[in-house]
């Protein structure tokens, strides 16, 4: 079977026996459900399932309308919702594939110790799975992944831990050597991480395409999915060509001259996208490599929730983004069907892209996207938002009319000069210019000001909101 593989041999399938049974490899046409413990899920059956474990996988497939139509994109593209996992994102089918293959291996048994290191959605995944056969889970996320990924993983019962000056994979090496009878079964290097894609995603493409798939988008992060997805549509629709999606910023994509541009440059979409090449990521059977920046990543995750419904993450606007460029660029005909891979929900970014304030605090969206007629703040006047000339804070306001104002409730005030706000006082600015600087109620209040014109806008907002919306 492997020489079946036209473009070379994946590294990572190199260690596999695609006849052995152990590893949870293939025999035969399709090979979904058979190395896993749980029920095979089927889309036509509404039987009741004997754990959520047994909901994993077999999402839909659905075809975008609105955003091709406008960008005057002529092809088709249909994108697979593996958001709609029960952990929402496609890391549900790795966490259950690489913990059942390692017990039937004899590797691991319930009670032990799981470590991870993570981006956050292979986190939930396996915190998930660990919950429901029972064990302990420790996982180990970079800085920047979203607080709702963290609180979903304790939620579920594990161990959070975030460690800015190191980076996650080592950090789990440390824990690794000081819990007993801990594992990591590092999605990194696992076999089965792949293997689980070629197994069920591929799969379920393909019998939802019908066989009918000319190109395929997808973010490479740890390059299982890809690498999975790309081997087997490689053997059955060996015309279909895979394409990786990676950021600016990240290493992974190939010829290496599509990575120099800006090398350095961090980036905020999470879950694509790496500074070393992980073992799970084939890049033989990748055909093509799109870069994409954050904003066009962010501002095209928005169009699919707003647009299509989609409640989508920010790698899905980044594969889609991608998409909608190639298919531009060659002119891709109306017979043509590109296939895109939404991989993890709107619920992990719900205070990040999801959020006007921080898409603009990160400059992926203008202050002056306020003043566009669809914003629910278009044309609403000061008067209207609920504020009266009185608590504002002006040049001649003293420290005691301040603190009588916070005594009412108000947490915090906004200053303007010459009609225009130029920043704020909170009842800690306040306290700090009364108490550590010894000052009396008689004393103007101005030099307790916070001069940060995007927090007081969004504070002021934020406060001006209430009323609109009780
Ligand atoms: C949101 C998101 N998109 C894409 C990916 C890429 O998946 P893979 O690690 O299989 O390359 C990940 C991986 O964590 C992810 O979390």
């Amino acid at each position: 079977m492997n020489d079946e593989i036209k473009i070379g041999e994946p590294v990572i399938f190199q260690s596999l026996d695609t006849n052995d049974e152990k590893n949870g490899a293939l025999n035969g046409e399709n090979s979904r459900g058979k190395s896993n413990s749980h029920k095979e899920y089927c889309p036509f059956s509404f039987d009741i399932k004997d754990t959520i474990l047994d909901a994993i996988g077999y999402t839909p497939i659905v075809r975008l309308n609105k955003i091709p139509q406008s960008e005057d994109v002529k092809c088709e593209i249909v994108a697979k919702c593996e958001y709609l996992n029960p952990g929402g994102s496609l890391k549900d089918r790795i966490s259950l594939r690489m913990i059942a293959d390692a017990e039937k291996e004899g590797k691991i048994k319930p009670g032990d110790t799981l470590i991870e290191p993570t981006s956050g959605n292979t986190g939930i995944g396996m915190a998930l799975v660990a919950a429901i056969k029972g064990y302990r889970m420790v996982i180990v996320v970079p800085e920047k992944t979203s607080n709702e990924k963290i609180a979903t993983m304790r939620s579920l019962g594990a161990e959070v831990f975030v460690k800015p000056a190191e980076s996650h994979i080592s950090v789990s090496n440390k824990l690794h050597k000081q819990i007993p009878n801990s594992h990591i079964l590092g999605q990194y290097s696992n076999p089965s991480n792949p293997m689980a894609h070629y197994d069920t995603t591929a799969e379920e493409l393909i019998e939802q395409c019908e066989g009918k798939i000319n190109y395929i988008f997808v973010g490479a992060g740890t390059g299982g999915t890809i690498s999975g997805i790309g081997r087997k549509l490689k053997e059955k629709i060996p015309n279909c060509k895979v394409i990786g999606v990676d950021p600016y910023g990240s290493i992974l994509a190939l010829p290496e001259e599509l990575n120099k541009a800006v090398k350095s440059m961090a980036y905020q979409v999470e879950g694509t996208g790496d500074d070393f090449i992980p073992k799970t990521l084939d890049r033989k059977v990748i055909d093509q490599w799109i870069k994409v920046n954050d904003k066009d990543s962010f501002l095209m995750a928005r169009r699919l929730i707003k647009e299509e419904g989609l409640l989508c993450g920010g790698s899905s606007g980044q594969v889609v983004a991608a998409a909608i460029r190639y298919a531009k660029e060659f002119n891709l005909g109306k017979d043509v069907r590109c296939v895109v891979i939404l991989a993890d929900s709107i619920r992990n970014y719900m205070t990040k892209f999801v959020d006007d304030f921080w898409m603009i605090r990160h400059g992926f969206m203008s202050m002056d996207s306020l003043s566009d007629p669809s914003h629910p703040l278009f044309g609403v006047s000061w008067e209207k938002l609920g504020l009266k000339e009185s608590e504002f804070v002006g040049p001649e306001t003293t420290l005691a009319e301040v603190a009588k104002l916070m005594s009412q409730g108000v947490r915090y005030l906004p200053v303007m000069e010459q009609k225009k706000i130029v920043g704020y006082i909170s009842n800690h600015s306040l306290m700090k210019q009364t108490i550590n600087a010894k000052k009396t109620g008689d004393h103007p209040a101005w030099p307790a000001i916070i001069r940060d014109i995007q927090i007081v806008i969004t504070i002021f907002l934020m406060i001006s909101l209430i009323p609109l919306i009780l």
